[in-house]
């Protein structure tokens, strides 16, 4: 147990402030002397949330990177060198765990840490599980691009982890569940902010879907085969898919959402009541969805509408927290002209509406039998990837650095606020490229001469594309070199001299 000083006592009441501010009725679910007879002061374990903090840079610039670089073999074929350790094919799956677990993933770890502690006035209850979660998850963010670099998949998209890595994961899943609905009911207040709720249902169904879709038969220490077959196999891998998409890279953001978008606005959230009803459909339409990835399969065609059905009602919740969010802003909108931070964050959320829109649009089949399998789908992905998942985050870890190092604010505004534009840019140059060139793969490869023969070679709209992977690459390289600053800018920040700091700021070192 560790001493209370002034510091955690200042940090207390600071932690009170966060509750009654974030939803205005929250104030009237938790009863009021609660908030105020915080029996004890609180000191908090910042310390997981900074070492996720810092490794959620670390792997973004790694990440992103490897985006920029695969994107560049798709404009030079010759950066492939011939190796099968650096081809397109194993880079790849790379890029895509390393910027959805180890990038996305550190950014959930290091917010709903933060998040459940001061919304439950409590500390994580145990810091030995907390090291050991987060010095695990590094452990399987290295082992994940290793074992694929040297060829050892399964083969199913974001679930291409060997059964060994898959069991790891699992086992700190299972101890990070532990650890944040153990806080939860270690809480001092009645009430569970909005936000957790979000974090619990993305802790639960990852974890489920993860165990279901890795139900691996292993032949050899590093071989396994899946326990399903033929379209049974294809409809749980898109189920687990899907709800990487809906879960991760949705409701487990719209977590952080729901607490650094009132914080920075300084306005509570819009509307608590609403916030409810977005939480309970989200999570039950989500689920349904995954059978939009298997149009025009052998998967039963019932089921194929099921999801396109699902997916059309997704928009509703979809777009309820999304106005949830935006009109957080009521009354603050001024401030977007001078915080970066809240820019970042309100234009994740508008780019949360356009994916959420563009999606359910792609999942209905007529549309799809255009757009599957071009770079339409890459450019939904990346609005969704770059626009929402990235800007929330980076939004967010703006508002966290200086609080979680005692610090007043970043080291350079002038840096946040060229970041925006080099994220903003870059997102739009991707996903604009990517729009025009799947909607000219669609059309090239589907066009007929009058005798049924193709108008179009498969390499003719290979060709047309090749001016959009250009213009993906320089989109790629403008977002991550933002990353770059970003790193700059928390490497300053984090390095000032402990006499520079700001003494109200001093009490969040006290963990
Ligand atoms: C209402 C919400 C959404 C719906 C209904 C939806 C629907 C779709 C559809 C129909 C596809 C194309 C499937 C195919 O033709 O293969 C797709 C792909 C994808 N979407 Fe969404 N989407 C939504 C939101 C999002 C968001 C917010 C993200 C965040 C990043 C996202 C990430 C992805 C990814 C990663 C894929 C590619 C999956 C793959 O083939 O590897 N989606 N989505
Ligand atoms: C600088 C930023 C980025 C660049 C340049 C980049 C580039 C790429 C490229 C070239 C591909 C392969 C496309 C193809 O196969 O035709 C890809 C796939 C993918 N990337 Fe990124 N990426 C970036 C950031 C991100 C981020 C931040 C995320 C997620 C949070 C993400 C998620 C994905 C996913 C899920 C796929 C697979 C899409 C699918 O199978 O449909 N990317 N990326």
């Amino acid at each position: 147990m560790r001493r209370a000083g002034p510091s955690t006592i200042a940090s207390a009441a600071l932690a009170d402030l966060d509750v009654r501010f974030l939803g205005a009725r929250v104030g009237r679910l938790a009863s009021m002397s609660e908030l105020h007879n915080s029996p004890e002061p609180i000191a908090y374990n910042y310390h997981v949330v900074r070492q996720f903090t810092l490794m959620t840079l670390v792997w973004g610039v790694l990440g992103m990177g490897l985006g920029v670089f695969i994107a560049a073999q798709l404009v030079w074929p010759q950066l492939n060198f011939d190796l099968p350790w650096t081809s397109f094919g194993r880079l790849r799956p790379i890029h895509t765990n390393l910027v959805i677990f180890a990038f996305g993933g550190g950014a959930l770890f290091a917010s709903s840490f933060y998040i459940v502690q001061r919304t439950s006035h409590a500390r994580l209850i145990s810091d030995r599980l907390a090291a050991v979660v987060f010095w695990g998850w590094q452990a399987a963010c290295v082992a994940m691009p290793i074992s694929y670099a040297l060829g050892y998949t399964t083969s199913k998209e974001y679930a291409e982890m060997e059964w060994p890595i898959a069991l790891w994961v699992t086992l700190i899943w299972v101890l990070y569940a532990y650890l944040f609905f153990g806080t939860i009911a270690r809480r001092r207040i009645r009430h569970i902010y909005v936000g957790n709720w979000f974090f619990g249902a993305f802790i639960i169904v990852t974890g489920m879907v993860h165990i279901i879709n890795h139900a691996l038969i292993p032949v050899s220490l590093l071989k396994s085969y899946s326990m399903y077959s033929g379209a049974t196999d294809a409809m749980v891998q898109w189920w687990y898919g899907h709800s990487v998409v809906g879960f991760i890279l949705s409701v487990g953001f719209l977590g952080m959402m729901y607490y650094f978008v009132p914080k920075q606005a300084g306005r509570p959230i819009y509307s608590y009541r609403l916030s409810i009803v977005h939480f309970w459909a989200i999570i039950s339409i989500y689920i349904w969805a995954g059978p939009h990835h298997l149009h025009y399969t052998a998967l039963p065609d019932w089921a194929q509408s099921l999801g396109m059905v699902m997916s059309i009602i997704l928009l509703a919740p979809s777009w309820g927290g999304m106005i949830n969010g935006m009109m957080t802003l009521s009354g603050a909108w001024h401030k977007l002209r001078t915080d970066p931070i809240l820019r970042f964050l309100v234009v994740s959320l508008a780019f949360y509406g356009m994916s959420t829109f563009e999606g359910p649009m792609m999942a209905i089949k007529t549309v799809n039998a255009l757009s599957h399998y071009t770079d339409w789908t890459i450019g939904h992905v990346h609005a969704g990837a770059l626009g929402w998942v990235a800007m929330i985050s980076i939004g967010s870890l703006y508002h966290l650095i200086p609080r979680l190092w005692g610090r007043e604010q970043m080291h350079s505004i002038g840096l946040i606020n060229a970041h925006f534009w080099l994220a903003t840019i870059g997102t739009v140059l991707y996903i604009a490229s990517m729009w025009v060139n799947g909607i000219t793969q669609g059309l090239m490869w589907r066009a007929i001469n009058e005798d049924g023969t193709l108008t179009y070679s498969f390499v003719e709209a290979l060709e047309a594309s090749h001016p959009g992977y250009i213009v993906r690459m320089a989109g790629g390289a403008i977002f991550a070199s933002g990353m770059l600053l970003m790193a700059l800018n928390t490497w300053l920040t984090v390095r000032t001299r402990r006499d520079e700091r700001v003494p109200q700021a001093a009490p969040l070192l006290a963990s």
